[in-house]
């Protein structure tokens, strides 16, 4: 977690370009925000905690001088959210600067080396003993970089930095090993940032950072080398085409509206991707042994969604699995036979890499599936896919999920056809049936958006929620579910639908409201018993419902009704959508930030 920025202008203050770049960063952790300058041989630092708008409306972020310098947005792990563990971190002597994302494991034995060398700490983070470590190499006369570079091999655990010194002061000295890092060259300037929206506003042209890498930059631009050998890095700009807009709120009140009704959007893009990318990976989950879909939070919902997906279309049993548990359930079993579909929209979920790396010990064949160029899983991964979803700024997952669910219909679709399981006819049926989705898409935000905003007036101050599908709907509903509690903060339940009279059922007294998903496939008849079962018990029924559900509207107290018309394996993309809207709109009703949920980040990066 955590965001970090620095930027070295020819002219001009930096400071308001740090304060900018951070403001960008800031769904990667709003804990505390910091910044330190360097100007005429001192090391200026402002920082606190509180989100960045607080923090600056107290203390004026952009009023600090000079034309280098870097910052820091942060999500806790070592040390709680105090003016003192905020980052920039500093030496003894405030000579030296550290913003930092990561997890620096062998921080206590370095603490306690550092302190019996006489050093004082004066956080409690482990991003402090960078700067120390720092300043102890740089006794012996060292260059600063050096001596980054000394401090660095010190380090076990991950992380992206960036250090400035008095004793260097044209330079920002950033290092890499498994936290993201990109850099961004213009004309008159040169950033460095955790990604790439952050200096999109100011340039396009991006250089990836890999692990274990370091770089120099300074007003001449910028030098990469290995850390390990120091042989010079040759890397030249890519040119990015998003377009700085893409990652504003373009007039919407919130990221994650703007995002819901970006959906029909990114689902053509997505719908784009080249044959050439879901052949050959459809080629390798033909070839497998066994298949795990591994991922985390709603990614991990898509793989359950795809695992019913495989099973229905392409005859192929997939297991989905948590990824921290991954190396628990599977650590030993997973061998050369094995092949891991891992998705992740961030490609960064440390959660999900250190399935990714015990499978690959184990000779496992591991695909990916992400939304972010560069990241980390596409640097793994054998075979990877981007998603075409566009930055997501909001911390819930709206469109990433729907777009992970047509990447994956599409392979499965494709594999059914590889291998002749299903017939021309459906098959052809499921690819047009694919390409209207994103017309459905908009058609259920235009059509019953209003309804659902009243649906959250209506249940606003209820205290719990009961989320319950079959089927694939099962994995919707688990959706429902995550997206209503991440950011309403409503504790609530999912369940199989079929599963609920096995325990959770007891819950259930007068009015308490209970959410079905209700496609009309296999599983609608058993989804009508289970709604007469919970309301005999007095439970209010609100019914996800397919156009014209007479059955279902006669039994439930409100409805959201869609229209779709699509076979039964492509339902969990438009039943969703509703759900997306009823958490935004009851997050709202309750007060909420919905981009912003407490104690959340959008990239999960410690275990
Ligand atoms: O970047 P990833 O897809 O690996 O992230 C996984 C989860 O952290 C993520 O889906 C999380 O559950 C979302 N905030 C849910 O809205």
């Amino acid at each position: 977690m955590c965001g970090i920025f620095g930027c070295i202008l020819k002219k001009g203050e930096a400071a308001p370009i740090i304060h900018g770049g951070l403001k960008k960063l800031e769904y990667r952790g709003y804990d505390s925000v910091g910044i330190a300058t360097i100007d005429r041989g001192h090391l200026f630092i402002k920082k606190d905690s509180g989100k960045i708008d607080d923090v600056h409306e107290m203390h004026d972020l952009d009023d600090l001088p000079g034309r280098i310098g870097v910052g820091h947005t942060r999500w806790a792990t070592h040390g709680a959210p105090y003016q003192v563990n905020a980052h920039p971190h500093t030496d003894c002597n405030k000579q030296i600067a550290v913003v930092h994302n990561g997890i620096i494991e062998n921080f206590a034995e370095l603490k306690t080396e550092l302190e019996d060398l006489g050093h004082t700490f004066k956080s409690k983070t482990d991003t402090e003993v960078i700067a120390h470590l720092i300043e102890e190499v740089m006794k012996k006369e060292v260059l600063f970089v050096d001596a980054v570079r000394e401090a660095m091999k010190r380090i076990d655990g991950s992380y992206a930095v960036a250090v400035i010194s008095v004793k260097a002061p044209d330079q920002i000295v950033c290092a890499r090993k498994e936290s993201p890092l990109v850099l961004g060259v213009a004309k008159d300037s040169i950033y460095v940032a955790s990604d790439i929206p952050a200096f999109l506003p100011k340039t396009n042209k991006s250089v990836v950072i890999e692990d274990g890498e370091l770089v120099v930059l300074s007003d001449k631009g910028y030098e990469i080398r290995s850390i390990a050998d120091w042989n010079l890095v040759t890397r030249e700009p890519e040119l990015i085409d998003w377009a700085p807009e893409a990652a504003e709120k373009q007039g919407y009140p919130h990221f994650m509206l703007k995002e819901i009704h970006e959906q029909p959007l990114r689902l053509r893009n997505t719908l784009r991707i080249q044959d050439q990318y879901l052949d050959l990976m459809t080629t390798f989950l033909d070839r497998a042994g066994e298949v795990f879909l591994v991922a985390c939070g709603t990614s991990y919902h898509a793989c359950l969604a795809a695992s019913y997906l495989f099973s229905k279309l392409s005859f192929l049993a997939t297991h989905p699995v948590i990824a921290s548990e991954f190396v628990e359930q599977h650590g030993k079993s997973v061998n050369i036979d094995s092949t891991l579909l891992v998705v992740s929209q961030s490609g960064e979920t440390a959660d999900t890499l250190e399935a990714v790396e015990s499978a690959r010990l184990r000779a496992a064949t591991v695909l990916g599936l992400t939304n972010i160029v560069g990241s980390t899983l596409t640097r793994v991964a054998r075979v990877y896919i981007v998603q075409q979803s566009g930055p997501e700024i909001g911390v819930a997952a709206t469109k990433t999920f729907t777009s992970q669910l047509s990447v994956l219909s599409q392979l499965a679709i494709k594999l059914a056809k590889k291998r002749g399981k299903v017939s021309h006819v459906e098959i052809e049926d499921l690819e047009e049936s694919l390409e209207r989705i994103p017309d459905i898409v908009e058609e259920i935000i235009s059509s019953e958006e209003e309804k659902v905003k009243q649906l959250a007036k209506k249940y606003a101050d209820r205290q719990t929620f009961f989320f319950l599908g079959r089927g694939m709907g099962s994995a919707v509903a688990l959706e429902g579910k995550l997206k209503l509690m991440e950011i309403s903060y409503i504790p609530s339940l999912a369940y199989p639908a079929g599963e609920s009279k096995h325990g959770p059922i007891s819950l259930i007294e007068s009015g308490f409201p209970v959410i079905f998903i209700c496609p009309k496939d296999s599983t609608h008849r058993s989804i009508i018993g289970n709604i007469m079962e919970m309301k005999a018990r007095g439970a209010s029924i609100i019914a996800i419902i397919e156009k014209d559900d007479e059955e279902i509207k006669e039994l439930a107290d409100d409805y959201i009704e869609i229209d779709t018309g699509l076979p039964e394996v492509l339902s969990p993309i438009p039943f969703v959508i509703p759900l997306q809207l009823f958490a935004y709109y009851m997050s709202l009703e309750r007060g909420n930030d919905p981009d912003m949920p407490r104690n959340l980040a959008k990239s999960v990066t410690v275990k």
